[in-house]
């Protein structure tokens, strides 16, 4: 099979956190939401364990109850000095705060709230290898339907803020005990779709051959 380069690529560099440019008033079809689901699952998981569940809320009562969980941990994790800066943007930590904080304050809004699970818990202090294992088996799924979404006009963001009070999340989701949340994407269609390449450093300058 021949891959259209340039529309792959594109794919790959253009798919963004999205949060301010996410239509609030378009509804999202189960379909949709299905049919990327579907696509995610192609994704490779440890032993081929397939151990991911998936929780979707469209409830506008439970997105409601989720968003003031997520507020809780983002309002103060938010409004702690910056961590992270970008010698080639130096903006761009400045902008991904300001985006974020609209997240967390408009985040009942968004038509859909996708959470990704995995069967089972690394234990505490759990070598690289079970939890790399664990969470390994999860993230490339989450970035195939994240990509799925972007193909097909819809963005979303991986957040992880709600997890600082995982437990009131558990219980208003009815999550039995063997089951973790990794993640919160709010999911809607974007206004307009020309997202464009973000700056990042070089590769050359973070990659090492044949030794470090
Ligand atoms: C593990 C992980 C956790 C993240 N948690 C959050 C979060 O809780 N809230 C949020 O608004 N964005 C979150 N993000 C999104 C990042 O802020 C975003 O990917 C980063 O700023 C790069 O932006 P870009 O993807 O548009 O280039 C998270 C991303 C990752 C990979």
């Amino acid at each position: 099979m021949q891959f259209d380069l340039a529309t792959t690529d594109a794919l790959l560099s253009t798919t963004r956190a999205v949060r301010k440019r996410l239509d609030l008033d378009r509804g999202v079809p189960r379909e949709v939401i299905t049919e990327c689901l579907e696509l995610a699952v192609q994704a490779p998981t440890a032993s081929n364990s397939q151990s991911w569940r998936w929780l979707v809320i469209d409830d506008p009562a439970k997105r409601l109850a989720l968003a003031e969980i997520y507020r809780k941990g983002a309002l103060p994790y938010l409004a702690s000095p910056l961590k992270a800066s970008n010698e080639a943007d130096p903006g761009q930590g400045e902008r991904v705060r300001d985006s974020a904080q609209w997240l967390a304050e408009n985040l009942e809004k968004v038509p859909v709230h996708v959470i990704p699970c995995v069967e089972g818990r690394p234990p505490t202090g759990a070598p690289p290898m079970i939890s790399a294992g664990v969470f390994g088996s999860i993230f490339p799924a989450v970035w195939s339907f994240q990509l799925a979404l972007r193909a097909r006009g819809l963005g979303s963001a991986l957040t992880t803020l709600h997890l600082l009070h995982e437990q009131e999340a558990a219980e208003l989701l009815g999550l039995p005990d063997n089951v973790m949340q990794v993640a919160l994407l709010p999911v809607g269609y974007t206004r307009g779709t020309d997202f464009k390449p973000a700056v990042r450093p070089p590769v050359s300058g973070i990659t090492h051959w044949n030794g470090w």
